[in-house]
């Protein structure tokens, strides 16, 4: 899925233009690949090492499997080129930079004049975070942050996205009646959802439990300190993509919602000092072009701060900015990013383009 919005990003902005693109497939090798303006060909296999060791650029939204497999023997072939990769297998190697230019140019340029040959995209719910509060970071102001994050399905694939709306069609099939129905009780309808959700007919083989109508507060594995690996990404993948130094501890609980494709986060941030709620603001709005500050206002809020007002745009708006009653030092805020845009194929998209530049090609 971030391989298809990726094409799509490309075609957008006309990046095709001056590649010569091979594409490679695991599973249907041989078979007619993507048409990306530049006439027919065919998907080559993605396990051959001499076929990508003649490439300048590999691109890969294939996963960590595939990642763990190819990247060692390639190197080990002696190629010399350009990996930029969707997945996490190689996140956090000390060789490889998180890309997120927006936010950590600098650092991207850094590492290419010292010989970097190894990029790979954040973690969305990092990625989007940044994209709304990095400049807070960047200026010192945080001392901690923690986290809460309403995640959508699309995190999980295709799959979970298909699944999701199964869910909610079993749920408003079963509840047709009652809903058509103007006399019937609000707690009935709520005894029919209920009872749809649990019953042994209600598709959950990829969520593992009922998410229409319901949370689930579990994203991947559990680490040995109680965080799932979701969490511990927020703390490692900031600071990294920041090279914050010392660290900034970032930590919080990662849930997965009923939204198609942008994820949300309720963020408390507590601040290195008491910064005026204008400075933070205008902070906030400067962050990147993208990044859209949200008036603390309820209509506004509703219209621009959702994911639903969001999906399929490149903006991340930040809203609900306030210092909370615990002291002046303490800030909450709320933002909103497409998890397959800013979160995945676009900071990869930007990159190309950037490794294309510095490689004159
Ligand atoms: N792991 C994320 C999620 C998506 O499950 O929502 C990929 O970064």
């Amino acid at each position: 899925m971030v391989g298809s919005v990726l094409l799509q990003r490309m075609a957008a902005e006309g990046d095709w233009v001056g590649v010569e693109p091979v594409f490679f497939s695991t599973s249907q090798a041989g078979q007619p690949a993507p048409d990306v303006g530049q006439g027919p060909s065919i998907l080559q296999d993605a396990g051959d090492v001499a076929a990508l060791k003649g490439l300048d650029i590999v691109v890969t939204c294939q996963g960590g499997a595939w990642t763990n497999e190819m990247y060692p023997k390639l190197r080990a072939a002696g190629w010399r080129g350009h990996w930029l990769d969707a997945a996490s297998a190689l996140r956090m190697a000390d060789d490889a930079v998180i890309v997120l230019d927006p936010l950590n140019r600098a650092v991207m340029d850094a590492a290419f004049s010292a010989g970097c040959t190894t990029w790979v995209g954040g973690n969305c719910t990092v990625s989007l975070m940044l994209m709304g509060l990095g400049g807070l970071f960047q200026q010192g102001w945080v001392e901690w942050m923690t986290s809460m994050t309403y995640q959508a399905a699309s995190g999980g694939g295709a799959k979970t996205m298909r699944e999701l709306v199964a869910q909610m069609r079993a749920i408003g099939d079963d509840a047709a009646r009652l809903l058509d129905s103007p006399a019937s009780a609000a707690l009935a309808l709520d005894q029919q959802v209920t009872d749809t959700v649990r019953g042994s007919a209600f598709p959950t083989t990829n969520f593992g439990a009922p998410l229409a109508a319901s949370v689930l507060p579990w994203i991947d594995t559990l680490q040995p300190d109680g965080a799932t690996r979701e969490e511990w990404k927020g703390h490692v993948e900031a600071n990294k993509i920041l090279g914050l130094n010392p660290e900034v501890p970032i930590d919080g609980i990662c849930v997965r919602v009923g939204a198609m494709r942008s994820h949300a986060q309720a963020l408390t941030i507590k601040l290195t000092r008491d910064v005026p709620l204008a400075d933070i603001e205008a902070v906030i709005a400067a962050t990147t072009p993208w990044t859209q500050l949200v008036p603390n206002d309820k209509a506004v809020s509703l219209a621009q701060l959702t994911p639903a007002a969001v999906s399929g745009t490149l903006t991340v708006p930040v809203g609900r900015v306030r210092k909370l009653r615990m002291g002046p030092q303490f800030l909450t805020a709320f933002t909103v990013g497409d998890q397959l845009l800013w979160g995945a194929a676009e900071p990869m998209r930007r990159t190309l383009r950037i490794l294309r530049e510095q490689l004159g090609a």
